[in-house]
């Protein structure tokens, strides 16, 4: 999710000392500015600088994502200074690995982002792509940097992130519409985020980006222990409360599993191949074992080690991602009863048909976060994975099959690479009617949102469900979802969400199992008849007219999660999440627009 991610690399580090609650400007850099020419033409840190880094201070600001910087001139301006500087000090001045970690570091550190321990483990897991982007790419500027990663600021991109695929020509033909007269089950699980060293009454408020770990001291008070189930504040799942969840899972009859991502715990700053491949293969194998269905899984920004980051086919060997898809294309096609393994080697995704007339599509979308360092070596398309899946899509189309697509990351977000969205977009307005179901993970929230149609803005085109998580990570309550599929043309006819009360859960400790019980029904909630596009579409227009709905809305989000629901939701709010629903391409506002005028009418 945004809120985990820690950016790591030295640029963050300098620009996030901005985002203080006063409005800095560019006038206000001076001292800052000096202050770093001299520590990096020196090496040395003088009091004045120290002084001044200091007044900035600002823990964990990374974690909240960039929303709340405002002077976007400015940020890009410091983004474009420090990271021009840096890549000048690599390649004219040859300045080592060392030297520009300890640069990082020691800024992560005083400025007191995360801990120690935290700073020096991200820095030195991700500083070795920044330095092969600037020593392999010819020309290599500030703008493939800044342009991306800062995207919510439109920082000048120069001629990178301006690409497109091929699109299929011709529209979507009609297909039948969904009767129920047949139906079959999906489980959707999501985000599990297994943590091997959770640790109940462990330290819940310990100042890293995962609490509850053994090395993290006493809690400083009975309240702040963890608690046995999992934790609200920053913690993951103990291998327990994925067997209990799975158990709870199979108490009604599913057809197929959707696994939509996620498996590593949020303890990023010290990932390895060795503790990421031993928690996917147990939590693999463990579904093999427990599901006597097919599961699909696609991969979660977190599988990758470090997290977040997809590298091109060629890289060298240390730095490639060879280790992950050799293990998912080994599981995978073992928990399928498929062999996928040619495109998942390839990039992470696959095409399998597991009936008549049905096809699942799993998409890696993670390749478009915007921390994925990559990109600023490579944004063109990643894996060719857009193209294949136009390809892809076309072929369903004319053997009239009706495609499910998981995805991990969702689109519309500002954390997700503009023009990949856009392009993907494109792709599901051309083959809109040919898929019937999409989901995606990620945020460890229960959401939707609506995709329109570009050429006839007021048609909605398609609808996609996320899976919202068992790892409470956090403020939620852990939970999972079941859809009901209509057998003959694949459309999704409801889901139902279950989830159990964490306070209570943790109150009664490991002497009794959590009370699960069924949330909601998407049918009944919102008095629709089905999760059809245009059926989610009259949703929205209820809500801008019965506010009522959004706090509902808000609290099915944190899955009635005790501090995810505490405060409500104000108008303010209920504006955000409407937006959010209708936004899938970051910064294209038509539709939230559209959406607040009738909501303020
Ligand atoms: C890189 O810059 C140099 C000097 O400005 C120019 O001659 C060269 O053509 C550029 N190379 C590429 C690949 O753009
Ligand atoms: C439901 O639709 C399917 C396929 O279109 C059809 O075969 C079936 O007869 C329909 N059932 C009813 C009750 O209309
Ligand atoms: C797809 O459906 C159309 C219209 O019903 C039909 O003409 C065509 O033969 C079908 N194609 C395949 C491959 O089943
Ligand atoms: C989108 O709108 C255009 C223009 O009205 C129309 O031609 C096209 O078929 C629509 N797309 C879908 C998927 O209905
Ligand atoms: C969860 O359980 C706690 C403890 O019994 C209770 O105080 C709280 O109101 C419950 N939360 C919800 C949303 O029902
Ligand atoms: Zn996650
Ligand atoms: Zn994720």
């Amino acid at each position: 999710m945004a809120s985990s991610t820690v950016f790591s690399l030295l640029f963050f580090v300098t620009i996030f000392y901005l985002t203080t609650c006063k409005k800095v400007t560019i006038e206000d850099l001076g001292p800052l500015e000096t202050g770093l020419r001299g520590y990096f033409q020196t090496g040395k840190a003088t009091d004045e600088f120290l002084e001044t880094l200091h007044s900035y201070e600002f823990p964990y600001l990374l974690r909240d994502g960039m929303e709340k910087v405002y002077d976007s001139a400015t940020i890009c301006y410091m983004c474009s200074l420090v990271v021009d500087f840096v890549i000048n000090q690599r390649k004219n001045a040859g300045i080592s690995r060392e030297t520009i970690l300890d640069e990082a570091t020691f800024l992560c550190t005083e400025l007191k982002m995360e801990t120690d321990r935290v700073c020096k483990g991200e820095m030195e897991l991700n500083i070795d792509i920044f330095l092969y982007t600037i020593d392999n790419y010819p020309n290599f500027t500030s703008n493939r940097v800044c342009g991306a990663f800062l995207q919510a600021h439109d920082c000048d991109t120069g001629d990178a992130f301006k690409w497109s695929i091929d699109l299929p020509s011709g529209n979507s033909p009609q297909r039948p519409k969904p009767n129920g007269t047949d139906t079959f089950t999906i489980l959707q699980l999501s985000d599990i985020h297994y943590d091997p060293k959770y640790t109940p009454n462990g330290n819940a408020l310990c100042g890293e980006p995962i609490c509850c770990q053994p090395d993290q001291g006493e809690p400083s008070s009975p309240e702040n222990a963890c608690g046995y189930w999992t934790d609200y504040r920053d913690a993951d799942s103990p291998w327990y409360l994925v067997e209990e969840t799975v158990r709870q899972t199979k108490t009604q009859q599913v057809d197929y599993v959707y696994y939509t991502g996620d498996i590593i715990a949020h303890r990023i700053w010290e990932t390895s191949i060795e503790s990421n491949t031993e928690a996917i293969s147990k939590l693999y194998s463990y579904f093999k074992d427990s599901y006597d269905v097919p599961v699909y899984p696609i991969f979660g920004n977190h599988e990758s080690h470090p997290h977040n980051v997809w590298p091109y086919d060629n890289v060298d060997d240390k730095l490639s991602m060879k280790w992950l898809f050799e293990l998912a294309a080994k599981h995978w096609s073992e928990l399928i009863g498929e062999d996928i393994s040619k495109t998942v080697l390839k990039g992470g995704y696959y095409s399998v048909s597991p009936r008549p007339g049905f096809r699942i599509i799993g998409i890696n979308s993670n390749v478009a976060y915007t921390d994925n360092w990559w990109l600023m070596y490579d944004d063109v398309d990643p894996y060719g994975q857009l193209q294949w899946l136009a390809n892809t899509l076309k072929k369903a189309e004319d053997n009239n099959e009706s495609v499910h697509i998981l995805t991990h990351v969702p689109t519309g977000t500002f954390y997700s690479l503009k023009v990949w969205n856009r392009e993907y977009t494109r792709i599901l307005e051309r083959f809109a009617n040919t898929i019937t179901g999409h989901f995606n993970g990620h945020t460890h929230r229960d959401e939707f949102s609506v995709y329109y149609n570009r050429s006839n803005p007021i048609q909605a085109i398609g609808a996609v469900f996320n899976g919202a998580s068992v790892t409470p990570y956090y403020l939620a309550n852990p939970s999972f979802k079941y859809y009901r599929v209509d057998e003959t043309t694949f459309n999704l006819l409801d889901f139902e969400e279950w989830t159990f009360n964490l306070t209570l859960a943790n109150s009664y400790g490991s002497s009794k199992l959590p009370e699960w019980y069924k949330l909601y029904s998407f049918v009944e909630a919102y008095g629709v008849d089905n999760l059809l596009p245009s059926e989610v579409d009259k949703i929205l227009y209820k809500m801008t007219e019965d506010h009522s709905l959004l706090d509902n809305y808000f609290k099915f989000k944190y899955r009635n999660g005790d501090p995810g629901i505490k405060n409500g939701c104000d108008d303010s709010c209920k504006k955000t999440l409407l937006c959010s629903i209708v936004t899938t391409v970051y910064r294209e506002n038509e539709q939230c627009n559209r959406f607040m005028n009738l909501y303020d009418q």
